[in-house]
């Protein structure tokens, strides 16, 4: 009946409104719409112009169609016994009008989809003499990001979830896969390019202004897909000179001296959370954070701190598959997060948890109720079947070599 038909109909829309209420489908951290770069631009524009040839075609076919409907359908009894009305067998005009309106939509939507193509492939000439270079590897579940070699001398530069680069300057990244097919992914940036065993994709991808801008594996990988995460970190030419200055030092701070040099050379990215175009809502409170973290006024209890925590990893093994550059030399299994500066990070577990001492106290003591099947669950010790054992009574995780307790995880 009509009122089922109206019912259906307004359930249907209300469904297909629900991210607009939301609001996550225009501004939230992943919006495509929301676009913070030239190549996510030029992706939006190509969306557009097929958003709107397909939607007048989409108008002019369902209003025809519904016109005809009404128009001539059955009304009574009687009309159903109506003779047939005459009966055509195709009309070369329109059929041929029709094919070539078809052709030029296509053409319409192929110049610009060309374009952008050839835009979004690499680099433009003319920014090639400024533009910054890295390789992203997925790995299941994280992504690996590795700088040029000449940033570091004895050992390369990697990070683990986060990709700092410099803003407003174009950065080529290599792609590439250690297992199965990833999908690079910043909505607000560039993507969606897959990294695909044994060939070489890239991308290119601009910050217009400093920011922060989540990243997303988009190519289903296997268990924990989903929360293989990243965060693309955009400093500004200073900033971003201070933070490769820090990355260059040995990972820990085995003298007050070094740690006070670390900590200094973050001060100048202290006033960044009030610069424009930081979202309060998603990107404040993680910086803060972060800015809590690295500005706290070195003492020798900060020291202290600081040599427990190089005991734990040196007890639990932790060095024997994770390297810390330029102070567990011997260690950088290169399947691994390196954890050189991982304080420094904003996130822990694959961009998904926030990095603070009470997540990475989760983290450690339950790694596969946060991220189901992941290797630092498993382990390598006893081959891919050595599972690590969860206790939740005491909160201890064995396995993997380790055991982590309350005490020492914090
Ligand atoms: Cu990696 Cu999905």
């Amino acid at each position: 009946t009509l009122r089922t038909f109206a019912r259906r109909g307004l359930t249907a829309l209300a469904v297909a409104c629900l991210p607009l209420i939301t609001g996550g489908w225009l501004t939230g951290p992943q919006s495509t719409f929301d676009t913070k770069g030239p190549v996510a631009k030029a992706q939006l524009d190509v969306f557009y112009v097929t958003l709107w040839v397909t939607g007048i075609i989409f108008v002019l076919v369902a209003g025809i169609l519904t016109y005809a409907t009404l128009k001539f359908k059955a009304r009574n009894d009687a009309d159903e016994h109506a003779p047939v009305p005459p009966q055509g067998h195709g009309n070369p005009l329109i059929e041929l009008g029709l094919i070539a309106l078809s052709v030029i939509a296509l053409v319409f939507i192929a110049i610009p989809t060309l374009h952008h193509i050839w835009y979004t492939y690499d680099v433009p000439e003319e920014e090639k003499a400024t533009a910054y270079e890295v390789n992203a590897i997925g790995y299941q579940w994280w992504f690996k990001f590795e700088y040029p070699r000449e940033l570091v001398a004895d050992a390369p530069l990697t990070l683990a979830n986060e990709l700092v680069i410099p803003a407003g300057r174009a950065v080529r990244v290599n792609l590439r896969t250690f297992d199965v097919i990833h999908s690079f992914w910043v909505p607000k940036l560039a993507g969606k390019v897959d990294m695909m065993p044994n060939r070489a994709n890239h991308l290119w991808l601009k910050a217009d202004e400093p920011g922060y801008f989540w990243g997303q594996c988009a190519e289903y990988c296997g268990e924990s897909h989903a929360v293989m995460r990243f965060r693309v970190i955009a400093l500004n030419e200073a900033d971003f000179a201070a933070w490769v200055a820090h990355q260059k030092l040995p990972g820990k701070p085995v003298t007050t001296e070094n740690a006070k040099i670390q900590f200094a050379s973050y001060k100048p990215l202290e006033n960044k959370r009030n610069a424009p175009g930081w979202s309060e809502k998603f990107d404040a409170d993680p910086f803060k954070a972060w800015t809590a973290q690295q500005l706290p006024e070195v003492g020798s209890a900060e020291l202290e701190l600081v040599n427990k925590g190089k005991a734990i990893f040196t007890a639990k093994t932790c060095n024997s598959c994770h390297a810390v550059r330029g102070d567990q030399p011997a260690a950088g299994n290169p399947i691994v997060p390196d954890l050189t500066h991982v304080g420094s990070r904003t996130t822990i577990a694959g961009g998904l948890l926030e990095n603070t001492p009470e997540n990475l106290h989760r983290w450690l003591t339950d790694p596969n109720g946060v991220k189901p099947g992941n290797k630092m669950y498993r382990g390598f010790t006893g081959g891919m079947n050595g599972y690590a054992k969860v206790d939740h009574d005491t909160n201890t995780v064995t396995g993997h070599n380790i055991t982590v307790n309350d005490d020492e995880a914090r």
